[in-house]
């Protein structure tokens, strides 16, 4: 099973990358997971959505080609940061990538909430027509206190959350195989 993997965070010592690098490791049996880079695209200009840039074309074939799409945000003033949003701009013009992939959605902060915000406007951006992502249903990842759940090697250390992502990404599996 191929996953591709988008991160909402760019910074180098982000939380949300942390958690995407534990469950790229923890489940390599379940899925094959790459990371895409979403840094390296552009701002979104209508302009070019027929020819886009070159690392755009990249980015939506790797989508295009794969069984599903896992998303770990953060969220960012209540919402969706900017350049994950840019990322889903380009994917949803042209030919539409991510109408009917399998989408998991992840999040994670320091904070109480657990991104909540963030995912409500996301999977409100997955269901618009041009996006279509089928959100895997009944299952919200929201990490909050991050900070104290990781190890800083690579490891989480919160069991609960561990064995809750080993439920939610064995959910997944079943609904990308359905
Ligand atoms: C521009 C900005 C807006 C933020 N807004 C929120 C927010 O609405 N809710 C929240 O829980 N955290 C918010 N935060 C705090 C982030 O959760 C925190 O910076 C987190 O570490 C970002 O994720 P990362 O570690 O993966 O980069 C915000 C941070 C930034 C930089």
């Amino acid at each position: 099973m191929k996953i591709v993997m988008i991160v909402g965070s760019i910074r180098k010592e982000s939380y949300n990358q942390q958690v995407a690098d534990f469950m790229t490791k923890r489940f390599k049996d379940k899925m094959t997971i790459e990371q895409l880079d979403i840094k390296s695209l552009p701002f979104f200009n209508q302009d070019e959505e027929e020819d886009p840039p070159e690392t755009v074309k990249i980015f939506k074939n790797k989508i295009k080609e794969a069984d599903g799409v896992l998303v770990v945000t953060p969220e960012y003033n209540h919402s969706v940061p900017g350049m994950l949003k840019n990322a889903i701009d380009w994917v949803s013009r042209g030919d539409r990538v991510m109408t009917g992939k399998p989408v998991m959605i992840v999040g994670a902060t320091p904070g109480f909430l657990g991104t909540v915000r963030c995912q409500i406007h996301l999977r409100q951006i997955m269901a618009a027509p041009g996006v279509g992502g089928r959100v895997l249903p009944g299952n919200e990842v929201l990490i909050g206190g991050v900070n104290k759940k990781l190890d800083g090697e690579g490891g989480m250390t919160d069991t609960a959350t561990v064995d809750f992502l080993d439920t939610v990404t064995d959910n997944f599996v079943k609904f990308v195989e359905a």
